[in-house]
């Protein structure tokens, strides 16, 4: 579905990229994605129906990428009155969450297993408060660019569901991703970059928690910068 809940044209369909599947799942992660996953999986066309989760959430977030979802978990945790949304194609990714989100007992989580670009294009005008997308899969090579998470399209699609005042989060251990998704936030008339000093890029947000990706790059020896784009 696009903007205004119309059906997205076979033609403008995005290719998905990347692994959507990795080991066996074990059996339990396998009884998680068959009987947790339909209770809490949210569909592009549910995005419009009002009562998305059991209670009224003051806000609603969108992780894209969540990985294995220890950020998506935390913030949950750390914030009950919030209702979040992680979007992931990764099978593993979402069994790994799904099991977070039944340790937790956590009543605040939707999940979607696919596309990001998709789910954005289907969410009402104004929906998120704030989107995190922390160390997308860089795609390093030139002529691979082009699958990078971050697009116009995707900036111009959050510049529709992100609601004024609200921010989107990004975080990346590639100074070219980094430098690739200022380019188009800035382009956008819609948002501005909330840095105020120079180091701001450098500094993580309050309560960060290093994400799995982090870790590896931070072991590796690659420092991150963190981005953030209020709306206008
Ligand atoms: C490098 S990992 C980072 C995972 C996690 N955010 C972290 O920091 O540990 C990038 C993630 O983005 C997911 N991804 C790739 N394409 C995506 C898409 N089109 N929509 C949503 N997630 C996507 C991948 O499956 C992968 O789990």
């Amino acid at each position: 579905m696009a903007a205004g809940g119309q059906a997205v044209p076979e033609s403008r369909r995005r290719t998905l990229y990347g692994r959507s599947r990795g080991k066996t799942l074990r059996t339990g992660q396998e009884r998680l994605v068959a009987e947790a996953l339909p209770k809490l999986e949210i569909g592009p066309e549910e995005l419009r129906r009002p009562g998305n989760f059991a209670f009224e959430p003051s806000a609603i977030w969108l992780e894209i990428g969540f990985g294995a979802g220890e950020h998506l978990i935390q913030q949950a945790k750390a914030n009950p009155e919030v209702g979040l949304i992680g979007c992931e194609p990764f099978l593993n990714g979402v069994a790994a969450a799904l099991a977070g989100v039944e340790r937790e007992g956590l009543a605040n989580v939707r999940l979607r297993r696919g596309d990001a670009q998709a789910l954005v294009e289907a969410a009402p005008d104004a929906f998120f408060s704030r989107v995190f997308i922390l160390y997308p899969d860089p795609w390093p090579k030139r002529r691979h660019n082009k699958r990078r998470i971050v697009s116009d399209a995707m900036v111009e699609g959050l510049a529709r569901v992100v609601k004024s005042g609200g921010e989107v989060r990004f975080a990346t251990d590639i100074d070219d991703y980094a430098g690739w998704t200022l380019r188009r936030f800035l382009g956008s008339s819609r948002f501005r970059w909330a840095a105020s000093r120079a180091a701001d890029w450098r500094t993580p947000w309050p309560e960060w928690r290093p994400t799995r990706y982090e870790a590896k790059a931070h072991r590796a020896g690659r420092a991150s910068v963190y981005l953030t784009f209020v709306r206008l």
